[in-house]
């Protein structure tokens, strides 16, 4: 695979993308939407997949394909090998030298499986905190527990003053908003929880995507990502925990393949991370999920931070051109930017420039307690990723202009 950089520019510390030689690896961006260039802005949603990813998986079924940890013929050896190798990459992406990588089908499966199995079992009534920030995947399996949880409030800029009390014993965060697009300190939140001795879990769905990370440096207890926020397919995401606590974390799921033994009165169970995957796993995402790491790494994660920030940074100023639009959130932020246009119903804005060929998207995005502190019922939210660039940013930008004129405002 080539590595789209420009071949010579070589802006600061990094090289800029070729974003046009990129955009021809996503067959999707080819595609007429009532007859206009398709531009997609919605990636903090869900991303578009390259067509390596998409033959990884052709390749898998048309080659390898047989179910996993279960037989000793070729094929289902080499499909246990590439999803045990997928593990061991995950574990180099993330930096996770002392963590244990568990297969789940997405984020908010791994929250739930940290609140239910680990949280549930190991953290007292009353000393959970979260934010007002948070997804609703990082909000509601809380609720769960039946145990009250303390939210800190972001200031008007949507930014967090984070701040511990001694009584706290498990923080959950996210690292970026998928509303404000903040991105929080986690390094000096982290050190502030282990000050104080509380767990911390930080949720990465929209900063894996974009950003180098490395855990032995933010050195949280459980981190959780979404694949296919990040080029791979649906139906795999991953949570990975501190080797030292996997032991006093129950599994959520019960049947095949997280057993050690079982008769008919009892089962004992397997061993760390297999314990926490029960029944067939989602095979051919995990394969999906390797390619899509290897388009990232060949691209480099601080090239594309870098390339998200820029093209962030000048939607941003785009954007404050535009008369009467309210913008959440801080200037330093990445990957999107969630408006209001006064007077205007986000899914308005959404359907009229939809006609131009362009997603965003529009509503709550999973975070109503987040639309409360702001006064609104909803946003429109366009965000980019490695394969967007100036031109889609200026497409929206004249549809956003024609959309005034249809309310005749
Ligand atoms: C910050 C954040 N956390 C969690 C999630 C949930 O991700 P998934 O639906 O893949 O579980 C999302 C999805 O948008 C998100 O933006």
């Amino acid at each position: 695979m080539e590595i789209y950089l420009k071949d010579i520019t070589n802006i600061g510390d990094y090289l800029s993308l070729n974003v046009s030689k990129i955009k021809k690896d996503f067959p999707i961006l080819k595609r007429k939407i009532n007859g206009n260039k398709f531009i997609y802005l919605d990636s903090a949603s869900t991303s578009q997949k390259p067509i390596q990813v998409i033959n990884s998986i052709k390749n898998f079924y048309e080659k390898n394909n047989s179910n996993v940890h279960r037989s000793i013929y070729k094929t289902s050896e080499e499909s246990t090998k590439m999803f045990e190798l997928t593990r061991f990459k995950i574990k180099k992406f993330l930096d996770a030298e002392d963590y244990e990588i568990i297969f789940t089908k997405n984020c908010t499966e791994a929250i739930n499986l940290v609140v239910n199995g680990w949280v549930k079992k190991n953290i007292p009534k009353g000393k959970i905190l979260s934010s007002v920030m948070e997804h609703h995947s990082n909000i509601v399996p809380w609720f769960s527990l039946k145990n009250p949880i303390k939210f800190l409030d972001v200031n008007n800029y949507g930014e967090l003053n984070f701040n511990i009390d001694n009584n706290i014993k498990m923080v959950s965060l996210t690292h970026v908003s998928n509303v404000l697009g903040t991105i929080n300190n986690v390094k000096e939140i982290s050190e502030k929880c282990y000050e104080n001795g509380s767990y911390f879990m930080l949720d990465g769905a929209q900063s894996t995507p974009h950003m180098k990370i490395s855990l032995k440096k933010i050195n949280c207890d459980f981190f959780t990502f979404s694949g296919h926020k990040m080029l791979s397919p649906t139906g795999v995401g991953v949570l990975a925990v501190k080797k030292e606590l996997t032991e006093k974390m129950n599994p959520i799921l019960f049947g095949s393949d997280m057993i050690k033994e079982v008769n008919l009165e009892n089962f004992t169970v397997a061993d760390s991370p297999y314990k926490f995957e029960a029944g067939t796993p989602n095979i051919e995402s995990v394969i999906g999920l390797s390619s899509a790491i290897d388009y990232l790494e060949k691209i480099g994660m601080r090239n594309i931070e870098k390339h998200t920030k820029k093209i962030t940074k000048y939607a941003f100023e785009q954007l404050q051109k535009i008369k009467n639009i309210k913008i959440y959130g801080p200037k330093k932020r990445i990957g999107l930017i969630s408006f209001n246009l006064k007077n205007i119903h986000s899914h308005d804005v959404a359907s009229i420039i939809n006609e131009y060929g362009i997603a965003i998207r529009s509503g709550h995005h999973c975070a109503q307690p987040l639309m409360k502190r702001f006064n609104v019922s909803s946003m429109s939210r366009a965000s980019f990723y490695l394969y967007n660039d100036e031109y889609d940013v200026d497409s929206l930008i004249n549809s956003l202009n024609k959309v005034y004129g249809v309310f005749k405002l």
